[in-house]
């Protein structure tokens, strides 16, 4: 089959590899009919993720038909359309218990790697290197889900394949960072980075009831959509974000503040950034966590910094003497997906949001490695781009 395969920093190529077959009874083959590149998969092909190897397929937002299915996954049969969560789960575990399905503790073989650096494990990642368990990833025409009867989740005829990609990962994500923020009526809540994510995370801080979202990033079009959802947008390289968000809220701060950037800013986003650059280009530093500074110094005293932009290691200068001198919260994660996947297909399904409007870009497997550089250096208007294989 074809596949997106990773080669090295920036060199991402579409190549014939072995088609996959079923190795556990809970294993289910689907044929891919729509995948997506995701801002997580860009810190892979910027080179930000270790254990990566040569060969290793690409993509964690994908869904399509089921093909064959091992005795014990479940009801899932031949024939369904099914959408896939990015996070690997067996359902069963103390975590997958609870509804952490992205904690959950028996989905990643290289634990122990995942260990020592960062204590313990989480759940296993499609497409996410051989810290989150070497699974062969969804940019490509087949894809192996294990543990196939907690993860996919049929997707009902009416809605298309664009409508219900996104909840293998960005709507889930950007809900759940609005549903972090504890959002009560008359709040505001203050976004870095207008990407799919951040774009789900403003509509979904306005299903949940914020009276304002402000949005903060640089890219036009980008500002653009965030307003048609109604946002005030800060443009973070033409104006002081700090200074801005203070007047907006009477001085006090915003309510709560959502990192939707994560380890990658604009290197030209302050001057604490261009030091980071600087540090990880030397080896100095693993991160780059300028947006989550900024979001706590302009969070208010007791509101809440939630946290879905994705960090790798040990990050530096982070002002926690005013996270605690002024009572702030901290929620992060990797999405639990299956825990949020039935709510909010209804959601789609009542028609409260259709997820697609992000959509830029449409393409084959074989336009995906031109497809990384156009995303990544957010060219042609990009925002988000949808192969089907
Ligand atoms: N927690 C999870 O489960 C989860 C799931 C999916 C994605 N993510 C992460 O979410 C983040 C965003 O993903 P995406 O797909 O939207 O990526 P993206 O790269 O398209 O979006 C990032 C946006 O941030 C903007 N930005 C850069 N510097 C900024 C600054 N200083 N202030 C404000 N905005 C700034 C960029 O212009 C860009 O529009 C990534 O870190 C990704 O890894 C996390
Ligand atoms: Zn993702
Ligand atoms: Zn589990």
């Amino acid at each position: 089959m074809k596949a997106l395969v990773w080669h090295g920093k920036s060199d991402i190529r579409c190549e014939s590899v072995r088609d996959p077959i079923l190795e556990n009874s809970r294993d289910a083959i689907i044929r891919v009919t729509a995948c997506a590149i995701c801002g997580s998969d860009l810190h892979i092909f910027d080179g930000m993720i270790p254990e990566m190897h040569r060969g290793d397929v690409l993509g964690h937002e994908t869904m399509g038909e089921v093909m064959e299915v091992g005795k014990n996954a479940g009801d899932l049969k031949v024939g369904d359309r099914v959408v896939v969560p990015f996070t690997i789960a067996c359902g069963e575990c103390f975590f997958c218990m609870k509804g952490f399905y992205s904690g959950c503790e028996r989905t990643n073989p290289d634990h122990a790697k995942a260990e020592q650096l960062w204590g313990h494990s989480p759940a296993g990642l499609f497409g996410y290197s051989h810290l989150l368990g070497g699974y062969a990833g969804g940019q490509a025409e087949y894809l192996r889900v294990p543990y196939a009867d907690v993860g996919p989740i049929k997707v009902p005829d009416q809605l298309t394949d664009e409508q219900a990609l996104f909840l293998s990962d960005i709507f889930p994500t950007g809900y759940m960072a609005a549903e972090f923020c504890n959002i009560q009526p008359g709040q505001t809540i203050a976004i870095w980075g207008c990407g799919p994510v951040g774009q789900m995370a403003i509509r979904s801080a306005f299903l949940l009831g914020a009276e304002r979202v402000l949005a903060v990033d640089t890219i036009p079009e980008r500002l653009a959509l965030a307003r048609d959802a109604g946002a005030q947008t800060i443009d973070f390289k033409t104006e002081n974000v700090y200074e801005r968000i203070q007047d907006l809220t009477g001085g006090r701060g915003a309510d709560a503040c959502i990192d939707a950037v994560g380890t990658e800013p604009d290197t030209w986003s302050g001057i604490d950034a261009v030091v980071d650059r600087i540090k990880t280009a030397t080896f100095l530093g693993t991160d780059r966590p300028h947006v989550l500074r900024q979001a706590i110094m302009c969070c208010r005293n007791f509101g809440t910094v939630s946290i879905v932009g994705v960090y790798g290691g040990l990050l530096d200068k982070i002002p926690m003497g005013s996270a605690i001198n002024r009572g702030l919260t901290f929620r992060m994660g990797q999405t639990p997906v299956q825990h949020y996947l039935p709510m909010l297909m209804d959601r789609i399904v009542k028609g409260d949001i259709d997820p697609s409007f992000v959509i830029t870009h449409r393409a084959t497997l074989e336009d995906g490695p031109e497809l990384y550089k156009t995303f990544r250096d957010k060219r042609d208007g990009c925002i988000k781009v949808v192969m089907k294989p």
